[in-house]
C-alpha cells in the first residue's frame, strides 16, 4: 500500500479513547492505517480497540484488536507475537499507554506513585524490549514513546511529571543501545492537547490552555498523531534519542497556568 508507512507493520498501544472523541492513540493508529500501515490496536479494553479498528477498516485500511495489559511482560510479548503471526514482522512500536495523576508531592500516596511508574512508565520498558526482540533479526524498526511537556515544566503533578521526564531518559538510553541494531527510538512530548483524557477538567481549563499557548489554536489527537507518522516513517532515518515537542510553543513561554 502506498503512502508515508506504505508496506510496514506497526502495534499502537493504547490505540482506544477512554472517552467520546479522539486521543492521542486512537488518532495515531488511524494516521498510520491512512499512511499505509498495517496496525495492531492494542488496549486494556479489547472494545476501545475495536472501536478504532472499525473506524481504520471503514476508511479502507487494515487494522486488528488486541487485549493486553502493556505494563505485564507476558502481554507485550503476546502482542508483538500478534502482530508478527498476523503480518509476518514489525517495523514501528507507539508506546501510548499513559494515565494521569494530578497529585503534588503531599497528596500523591504511594499506591498512586507506584501505579503511574507502572502505567506510563514500567510499561514503555516491557512493550520496548518485546519489541526491540523481534526488530533487531531484522536489523530495523521505530520505536516512539509517548512523554509529555509535563516532564519539562515545573508543577505540582509529582508522580506524573517524574514518569513522563522518565520515559526520555529510556528513550535515549535505549537509543543509544539499539542504533547499532537499526532500531530507532524516540519520544514525543505533547503539550495541553484537548482529548478524552483531560476531558474531565471542564470548559473553563480547555480555554486557559488554549489561551497560554503562543499559537493560541487547541490541540487534537491529529497533532500527537501526524509526529508520530514522521518519527515511525523512513523520513526520520537519521532522528534517534530524540523527544519531539508538539505544543503550540507551549513550552517557550514562562506560563505555567495553561497545565493544571
Ligand atoms: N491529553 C493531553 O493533554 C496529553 C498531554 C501530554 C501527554 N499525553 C499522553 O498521551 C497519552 C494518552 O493518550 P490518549 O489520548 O490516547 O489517552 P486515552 O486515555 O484516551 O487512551 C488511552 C488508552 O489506553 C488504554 N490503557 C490504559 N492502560 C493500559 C494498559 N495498561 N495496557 C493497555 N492499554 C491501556 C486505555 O484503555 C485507553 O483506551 C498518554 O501517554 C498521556 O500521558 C496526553
Amino acid at each position: 500500500m502506498a503512502g508515508r508507512l506504505g508496506g510496514k507493520v506497526a502495534i499502537v498501544t493504547g490505540a482506544g479513547s477512554r472517552g467520546p472523541g479522539l486521543g492521542n492513540g486512537k488518532a495515531t493508529a488511524i494516521l498510520f492505517a491512512r499512511e499505509g500501515a498495517r496496525v495492531l490496536c492494542v488496549d486494556l479494553a479489547k472494545e476501545r480497540a475495536e472501536e478504532t479498528v472499525g473506524l481504520i477498516r471503514a476508511e479502507g485500511g487494515e487494522a486488528e484488536a488486541v487485549a493486553a495489559d502493556v505494563t505485564r511482560a507476558a502481554d507485550c510479548r503476546e502482542m508483538v507475537a500478534a502482530a508478527v503471526g498476523r503480518w509476518g514482522a514489525l517495523d514501528i512500536l507507539h508506546n501510548n499507554v499513559g494515565i494521569e495523576s494530578r497529585h503534588d508531592l503531599f497528596d500523591t500516596t504511594e499506591e498512586d506513585w507506584d501505579r503511574v511508574m507502572t502505567v506510563d512508565l514500567k510499561s514503555m520498558f516491557l512493550a520496548t524490549r518485546a519489541a526491540a526482540l523481534v526488530m533487531a533479526e531484522r536489523g530495523r524498526g521505530s520505536v516512539t514513546c509517548v512523554s509529555s511537556v509535563a516532564a519539562m515544566r515545573g508543577h505540582g503533578r509529582t508522580a506524573y511529571a517524574t514518569a513522563k521526564a522518565g520515559v526520555i531518559g529510556f528513550v535515549r538510553s535505549v537509543a543509544a543501545q539499539l542504533g547499532p541494531k537499526g532500531i530507532r527510538v524516540n519520544a514525543i512530548a505533547p503539550g495541553a492537547v484537548w482529548t478524552p483524557m483531560v476531558a474531565g477538567l471542564g470548559e473553563a481549563a480547555r480555554e486557559r490552555r488554549r489561551a497560554a499557548t503562543p499559537l493560541g489554536t487547541e490541540g487534537e489527537g491529529w497533532d500527537v498523531g501526524w509526529a508520530a507518522v514522521y518519527l515511525a516513517s523512513d523520513e526520520a532515518r537519521w532522528v534517534t534519542g530524540q523527544t519531539l515537542v508538539v505544543d503550540a510553543g507551549l513550552t517557550i513561554t514562562t506560563n505555567n497556568a495553561s497545565l493544571r
